[in-house]
This record gives C-alpha cells, sequence and structure tokens, in this order.
C-alpha cells in the first residue's frame, strides 16, 4: 500500500487475496467491521446446519443411542485430534471437554506429578489472571508440596532454579498480543529439569504451531476465540504421550474410568489421554465447536499468518499516520514478536471502544487504557482496517469518545 492510503488499494487486496472466499464461511452482517475475534469468534454458518440436526435429530430423534450410533461418547477425544493437527501435537494427545481454567487445574497438576521433589509453579505476572488464580487454587489444595513464584517478563531468561517443576505461560499475551518465543522458552525450561504448560488461547488459529517440535509438554486453550467454537466453547488440553501414562487426573471422574459402565467402585484410570476426562461431556458446545474446526482444517496456517500479519501491520501503520500520537501502540512494533491482534492505548479507552462500536466498528476494552483489535484473517477484510482507521480518527478528532453515553460500564468490557 502506497503512502497515499487510498481505499481502492485496499479493496484490491481483498480482491488477491487467497483467504477471501472464507468469509462467506461465517454468519456476518456486511455492514459489521468485527475485530474482536480473539475473545468470540464468529458463527460458523456450517455450525448453524449442523447444530440444528444434533438438537432435531441426534438429540431429538436419536436421544439415548445417539451417545453410540452418533459416536457422541467420542467426540472429546475425536475433537482433541482434530485440534491436534492444528497445533502441530500428536494423534491422541488432545481432548476437548472443560473450560480453560478446568483444563489447567489438570494439566497442572499433571506437570506436578511428573516432577517429584520439585516444588514450584513459575510463571509471570502478565499472565492471564484465571491461570494466576488456578495455580494458587492448585497450589493451595496440594498444601505445601507446592509454590507459585510469579514473575515479571525480563526475569524469566535468566537461569530457571531447579526447583520449578512447571512453567506456565501465555503464548500471546492477551492484553498486548506480545508473543513468546515459544521454542527457545520450552528449551529453557527443558534444561533446567522442568516441564513448559502454554496457554495458547490467543495462539490457537492466530498464528502456525507446533506444539511437539517446539517443547510443548502440557498445554490449554480456549475454543471460542479464534477456533470459533461458540460462546463458552469447551476448551483443549494437551498433555504429551511421554506424561500421559504416570499422570493422574486430579479431578478424577466415571468418564475418564478405563471402563466407565462396569461401574466399579474402585476408579482405574483409562488409557491415554482420556483419563482426563471427568464427567459427561457438554455435547451440544463440543459439536458446535467440531463443525468449526472441521473449516479449520481445510485452512492453511501458512496464508492465515501472512495475512495476520499484513492486517496488523497495516493497521499499525495507518493508525500512526492518520491519529498521530492519540493512541499510543502498546502491541510489539515487529510482527515477529506479535499474535494476531494489535493493543492501542489510550486513557478515555472504553469510551473509545463504544464510540466505534456506534460507528460499526467492534473491539473491545481491558482496564485500565488497553483499546484492543483481533485480527482473524478467515473473516477480516483489508478494506475492513482501512475504515477502522478512518473511523478510529474521526472519534479521536472529533472527541465523541467523551460522550456520557459512551462512558457507561457494561459488565462485560
Ligand atoms: C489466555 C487465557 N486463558 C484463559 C482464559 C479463560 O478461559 P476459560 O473462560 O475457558 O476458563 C482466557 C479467557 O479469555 C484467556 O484469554
Amino acid at each position: 500500500v502506497s503512502d497515499g492510503w487510498n481505499r481502492d488499494e485496499f479493496e484490491a487486496l481483498d480482491q488477491s487475496d487467497p483467504l477471501r472466499h472464507l468469509r462467506d464461511e461465517f454468519v456476518l452482517d456486511d455492514g459489521l467491521i468485527y475485530l474482536d475475534g480473539n475473545s468470540l469468534g464468529a458463527l460458523p454458518r456450517a455450525t448453524v446446519a449442523r447444530l440444528r440436526q444434533v438438537v432435531e435429530q441426534e438429540w431429538g430423534q436419536g436421544l439415548i443411542r445417539s451417545w453410540n450410533d452418533a459416536a457422541w461418547i467420542e467426540a472429546p477425544q475425536r475433537i482433541g485430534d482434530k485440534i491436534a493437527r492444528l497445533i502441530g501435537a500428536g494423534d491422541g494427545e488432545v481432548i476437548v471437554t472443560d473450560s480453560t481454567s478446568i483444563a489447567l487445574v489438570k494439566a497442572l497438576c499433571a506437570g506436578i506429578d511428573a516432577r517429584p521433589g520439585r516444588t514450584v509453579i513459575l510463571t509471570e505476572d502478565a499472565n492471564f489472571p484465571t491461570d494466576l488464580y488456578v495455580a494458587g487454587g492448585v497450589a493451595e489444595l496440594l498444601g505445601s508440596r507446592v509454590v507459585v513464584r510469579i514473575m515479571k517478563r525480563e526475569e524469566l531468561f535468566r537461569p530457571l532454579a531447579d526447583d520449578v517443576a512447571v512453567v506456565m505461560l501465555t503464548h500471546v499475551d492477551f492484553r498486548t498480543g506480545a508473543m513468546h518465543d515459544m521454542r527457545a522458552i520450552s528449551a529453557a525450561a527443558h534444561d533446567a529439569g522442568a516441564l513448559m504448560l502454554w496457554d495458547l488461547s490467543h495462539s490457537a488459529g492466530a498464528v502456525p504451531l507446533s506444539c511437539m517440535d517446539d517443547g510443548a509438554d502440557l498445554a490449554v486453550g480456549c475454543g471460542y476465540k479464534y477456533l470459533n467454537g461458540g460462546p463458552g466453547a469447551p476448551a483443549f488440553l494437551l498433555v504429551s504421550r511421554t506424561l500421559q501414562e504416570a499422570a493422574r487426573n486430579p479431578l478424577p471422574g466415571w468418564m475418564g474410568h478405563a471402563a466407565p459402565f462396569d461401574f466399579s467402585n474402585d476408579y482405574a484410570a483409562a488409557e491415554g489421554i482420556r483419563r482426563f476426562l471427568t464427567g459427561t461431556p457438554p455435547m451440544l458446545s463440543l459439536l458446535a465447536l467440531e463443525s468449526a474446526i472441521d473449516l479449520w482444517l481445510g485452512v492453511d496456517m501458512a496464508a492465515v499468518r501472512e495475512k495476520s500479519v499484513a492486517l496488523t501491520e497495516l493497521f499499525i501503520h495507518g493508525v500512526a499516520s492518520m491519529c498521530g500520537d492519540a493512541m499510543e501502540l502498546l502491541s510489539p512494533r515487529d510482527p515477529a514478536d506479535r499474535g494476531s491482534q494489535v493493543s492501542l492505548r489510550h486513557a478515555d479507552g472504553y469510551g473509545v471502544i463504544q464510540a466505534l462500536a456506534a460507528a460499526g466498528v467492534i473491539g473491545d476494552f481491558r482496564a485500565p487504557d488497553i483499546c484492543r483489535f483481533g485480527f482473524t484473517p478467515l473473516y477480516t477484510r483489508y478494506v475492513d482496517v482501512f475504515d477502522t482507521v478512518e473511523r478510529l480518527s474521526r472519534v479521536i478528532e472529533s472527541g465523541a469518545y467523551r460522550e456520557p453515553r459512551y462512558n457507561v460500564r457494561a459488565t462485560v468490557t
């Protein structure tokens, strides 16, 4: 794009975009610019039809028979295997059933079990709060066996102490979009004898991932963000093969039993990843997620990354030239260090996001002053970048963000 900042050039980029056809796979209002797929992904058209079929036929007609006849019972592992392909994990290493927070409990306990004698969960203060709460809760449950050590990002790169059992980090930071070097950090954890647990909530479907090659022993990630699984979609849990046999599920339940329908009073863990199930899986949510994942399996992640970098670069460039220094870039300037979101700071960020929403652009706000814009290459157009920058500069110039109606805080920001 030339320095002239011309909408025609953005239209031309859309015309030659190899992912262009994918927008039609989603239910999206043409007039709406949706830059919040990093929080809640859009609704795939296939999910509408699939859920109708699940509800009317599999549940409505099939009833209890569908656990066998429609292979519901296999869904957590089947969908896990599909997600494994998307994130570079192996068959039988991923299962899908709980929220990310619950999956973290299971991942942390599996990691601590696998490193007897080590007492520390190491993490950083910028981690997503649920990760910190869960780690604290796990440490409390395990009593004096385990403590949580919370470091600043720059301290992570010092040699690790030999008491660390698990290093737990979020790969792409939810506030800033900054991306850790997965391979280098996993290798440093391994060099110190620790295991590596990655939260991939802002990575899966956003950036190419090679969990196995890059040393993720354990991982979790949301199903409802870039994966487009639907509000509250189940998360995925990865436990690498080498850890599975010795790993215990801290929340053992009948669905993770080797023979649930024997109804034995003695718990015997299932073989492999299935032992990480607890109760009955949420079937409607799982099958909604599966239809979204099926869409992903036909998508080239390298092309997604290429478009993601192009969209975010154009946005950063546009904001710098159209909004001056009114919006401060919080995300890393180098795309190699960034996921698929751009975060900008503004003292009245909440009002900015609300005024933009009124102008047909949906981003979101994270306290205290962060405006987040998620660029999901499957359905974001290049012209959306142009139009967002235009509208953002108008919101800033006009001072519309100061209007009281844009400054009434809703529960969800
Ligand atoms: C990095 C990260 N981890 C965990 C969560 C929470 O996931 P859940 O609500 O599925 O427990 C989120 C939610 O936004 C997140 O961004």
